[in-house]
């Protein structure tokens, strides 16, 4: 490690490149390795570090499949916005072809702009949608995620038929369903959007709900057990639905839920986002009455694809991007019944 917060730096070197490139002068081949530098707003968020575990493979094949030796510097931001553009300062002083970035404030994208754009090096974005307006401050500005819109109608769909399939999921038999919504970081879109869409799904299936309470948990699970502790202090059995703006936080509450000892029968129906690797084994056992699937190997490799062809030069116009610039991977829903194929 050169540096605090670089986590890794991974060299796929391949020696069938280096010779069959002698004597060959053409531009193309005279790329015998990029470098691609990324920056993560925190590598303990489970989704984002199974999306980079993902990016690494997706690197690896790719370089035995090209010839093409592809390093990987990649930085914990550790939440910090000025830790973060310090490193990707730092990456373009390395001579990083492409910078990833997922921002840790997704309103302060300007100085990582500005920076890149001096040096002429593109940034991708992921994860972390910033706004539409600081995608335009130059063509070479890229993002990769998915549609949170489409994540909360699902998770809203799933508890909507819970409702109606399960009469017990109605404790006290009044026909709406009081629920508690436990959200992500403030201001993060995902949060926004998946909050409102999960609700007004439920509704819009005719369901009459009422909130109880919500709590802001960013993501995090042992933060989730905590407020969902308190939650069940003040309102233990009124409980009947958990919607959570991501697994890990869903993990949380399942703890807080045992920690307290309230008998598995007596559990509000909890809905999960993400399909992490815990996720899907909590769906699995019946514990979440499901998740909606953010592709983060989809995303991984959309942005793996997306670095090496403009680390190469290469016409990007093929990969299947929206307005030239957006790479957005579709949720699927995830239910006992069909999670095996998702462990898989
Ligand atoms: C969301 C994901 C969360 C968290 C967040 C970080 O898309 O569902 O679990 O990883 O991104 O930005």
């Amino acid at each position: 490690m050169r540096k605090r917060g670089r986590t890794s730096v991974i060299f796929f070197l391949c020696m069938a490149a280096l010779l069959t490139g002698c004597g060959q002068k053409s531009a193309k081949e005279e790329i015998n390795s990029i470098k691609i530098g990324v920056t993560v707003y925190d590598q303990y968020d489970t989704f984002v570090s199974q999306l980079m575990e993902h990016f690494k493979v997706y690197a690896r094949e790719k370089s035995e499949e090209t010839g093409i030796a592809i390093n990987i510097e990649v930085y914990n931001a550790s939440a910090s916005q000025s830790a973060q553009n310090s490193q990707v300062e730092e990456m373009l002083g390395d001579g990083c072809n492409v910078i990833c970035v997922n921002l840790v404030d997704r309103t302060e994208p300007t100085t990582i702009i500005d920076m890149a754009e001096n040096q002429n090096v593109p940034v991708i974005f992921f994860n972390r949608e910033l706004v539409a307006e600081d995608l335009e401050r130059w063509n070479q500005l890229y993002y990769v995620g998915a549609k949170a819109f489409e994540s909360g109608i699902m998770e809203g769909e799933i508890a909507a038929d819970a409702f109606r399939k399960d009469p017990e999921a109605d404790k006290n038999g009044d026909g709406v369903f009081q629920y508690v919504m436990l959200e992500g970081e403030a201001g993060h879109q995902d949060a926004i959007v998946r909050t409102e869409y999960a609700v007004s799904t439920i509704v819009d299936r005719g369901i009459e709900v009422e909130k109880l309470t919500y709590a802001i948990a960013n993501w995090n699970r042992a933060q989730a057990q905590t407020k969902t502790a308190q939650i069940i202090n003040e309102y233990g059995n009124q409980i009947e639905l958990i919607l959570s703006n991501n697994d890990d936080m869903a993990l949380g509450a399942i703890d807080a839920l045992k920690a307290a000892e309230i008998d598995r029968e007596d559990w509000p129906v909890i809905v999960g986002i993400d399909g992490t690797d815990v996720g899907l084994e909590a769906v699995k056992s019946g514990e979440l009455a499901g998740t909606v699937y953010n592709d983060g190997e989809g995303q991984a490799l959309g942005m793996l694809n997306l670095a090496y062809a403009l680390s190469m030069g290469e016409d990007i116009s093929t990969l299947e991007m929206e307005e030239g610039k957006y790479i957005r991977l579709p949720y699927q829903k995830v239910m006992q019944t069909d999670v095996d194929e998702f462990l898989k």
